[in-house]
């Protein structure tokens, strides 16, 4: 039997087999976490950190194209795959010698002025040298601008999770066809919709003001088609994630969320670590111990740690360090240790570990919801923000409607919500007891954290933001400086300008101004959500010109 030829995709002049459905990343990681680029200004080495397409740390040059997810991407037969942002490569960086020349930030946004004839040719030079690779070549920008990928249903389902499936399921059963798009590539297919993977969208405003009027969502998908839905009902079903952490040198190589650290586990390569600190002590922590508790060698934990959690890590024999401040890694290209410190003054201890996993609290994917112009409230359980929703799942916004972690319901209710939308969107009706929410009420045990934290003698670099490598130094010079909210800090010091939208440097930037400014994080406003949600090539954007046509009502 004739064995059909195999395709294969190149890597830093290797060839790598390309497997249907397999990401660039899945391949590398059989040879350990690989860093595969360069911070933007500071030319630190990067590894990838969250693992479900949302963090900078595995953005590669794909066929000419910058900026492209190795976590997301699935390569075909002949795709050049390479590292950006290093020269002469991301081992040896020599540009690295920025990260030991700015001990305290380069200011690129106030500095460099002097003389004024001269600031022409620093920012010209300080271009070339920081930011995001470089721009497309001519033939990926062509590619991108080919046929975009047209839609329309009565019902748009965004998030192919447990609880978008459920809906998905539950509208087909009533005799609908709605379309179910996830930016992962590997969704399975539901009977009856019409699923879109490897997909993002974004609300194009304005949004409709007429009753029934359709949405409209423009996005992309991989690997290269400009995309416009329109629908009059839309389900966001986007989910959670795992936080980010301040810390020194928290953007260290091993550093991964417990998105991260789970989904390469599961991913069928081998465990990315041997001996991993893990921080943070509920729920998560222990789906952590359970599958890959032969990988971890200690717990430690922000407060104090739930007897379940202690009776999993005792019967795996992984001490536990509860009430206890995470200073710094150390390590050069990779997490060798951690130093830890007891709270209260307490005293530091050093953990050797290859990779700190953070399980410390789970956010939700809110930022649809806040450009659909939804009415959003605070909540202290994870201190973060979540649409106003009713039992039925409906937001604020009509047409708008919120189920599972991403709506704030927690436990079984948060896929069961998937159900109750489908009723409510389809006229029918389910009986609709009280859903366990996210807890609104008192303050996040992260904020007490935070503020002895901010008090410690710090050890290597703080990275308030990682994608645009906005130092903590800079965020407190700010402050100083009188700038007051969020969203003025961000105009200031580039926080949050990132390729994640800030999804990981928000939430902790919140709790650090809120203790600097002496008022609630609810008080420190949000930075406004822009679309698009995701990374979005712009030619691709711009294939949609001439399929772009006001929708009625707009
Ligand atoms: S590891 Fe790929 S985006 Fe975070």
């Amino acid at each position: 039997m004739v064995e059909p030829s195999r395709s294969r995709f190149w890597f830093e002049g290797r060839s790598h087999d390309a497997e249907p459905g397999r990401t660039v990343l899945d391949r590398l990681l059989r040879h350990g976490l690989p860093s595969l680029q360069r911070s933007p200004r500071y030319h630190r080495p990067r590894a990838p950190f969250c693992g479900i397409g949302q963090c900078t740390g595995c953005l590669v040059r794909v066929n000419g194209r910058p900026n492209v997810r190795a976590c997301r991407y699935v390569p075909g037969e002949g795709d050049r795959v390479e590292t950006e942002n290093a020269w002469p490569s991301r081992r040896f960086d020599l540009l690295a010698a920025f990260d030991v020349m700015f001990p305290n930030g380069i200011d690129t946004l106030h500095g460099f002025r002097r003389p004024a004839f001269m600031t022409p040719l620093y920012h010209r030079v300080i271009r070339r040298l920081a930011g995001y690779g470089q721009p497309p070549s001519r033939e990926s920008a062509t590619e991108l601008r080919g046929p975009p990928r047209v839609g329309s249903a009565d019902v748009l389902i965004v998030g192919a999770g447990r609880s978008g499936r459920v809906a998905a399921e539950a509208l087909v059963a009533e005799g609908r066809h709605p379309i179910l798009l996830d930016r992962r590539a590997d969704v399975a297919p539901v009977a009856g919709a019409d699923v879109w993977a490897s997909t993002t969208a974004s609300f194009l405003p304005p949004r409709p003001s007429t009753p029934g009027a359709a949405f409209d969502l423009i996005g992309y998908t991989e690997p290269a088609r400009g995309v416009l839905v329109r629908a009059p009902q839309v389900i966001v079903a986007t989910g959670s994630y795992d936080a980010s952490l301040l810390f020194g040198s928290n953007d260290r190589p091993g550093v991964l969320t417990g998105d991260g650290a789970l989904g390469f586990a599961r991913s069928g390569s081998p465990a990315p670590f041997h001996h991993a600190v893990v921080f943070g002590a509920g729920d998560r922590a222990r789906v952590v111990l359970d599958e890959l508790g032969d990988h971890v060698s200690a717990l430690v934990a922000p407060g104090e740690i739930p007897p379940e959690t202690v009776r999993v890590a005792s019967a795996a024999g992984i001490p536990l360090y509860p009430r206890s401040l995470l200073c710094t890694t150390e390590g050069r290209s990779r997490v060798r240790a951690v130093e830890i410190r007891a709270r209260g003054n307490g005293s530091s201890t050093r953990l050797e570990c290859d990779a700190v996993v953070l399980v410390h609290r789970r956010l939700p994917n809110g930022q649809l919801f806040f450009q659909a112009g939804a009415r959003m409230n605070w909540r202290a359980g994870t201190g973060s923000y979540y649409p106003v929703v009713g039992d039925d799942g409906a937001t604020s916004v009509p047409g708008l409607w919120a189920i599972g972690s991403a709506s704030g319901t927690v436990g079984a209710a948060s896929v069961g919500s998937g159900e109750r939308v489908a009723a409510a969107v389809t006229g029918g009706s389910l009986p609709l007891s009280p859903l366990e929410r996210v807890r609104s009420d008192g303050s996040n045990e992260l904020e007490g954290y935070y503020r002895e934290l901010v008090r410690i003698p710090r050890r290597g670099r703080w990275i308030a933001c990682p994608c645009e490598d906005v130092l903590l130094e800079e965020i407190e010079q700010t402050t100083r400086a009188g700038y007051r909210g969020v969203e003025v800090v961000k105009r200031y010091s580039g926080l949050g300008t990132g390729l994640c939208q800030g999804r990981y440097c928000l939430p902790d930037a919140l709790l650090l101004l809120s203790i600097a400014e002496g008022r609630p994080p609810s008080e420190v406003g949000y930075i406004t959500q822009r679309p698009p949600v995701h990374p979005t090539p712009i030619a691709a954007l711009a294939a949609l010109d001439g399929v772009l046509t006001p929708a009625e009502g707009t």
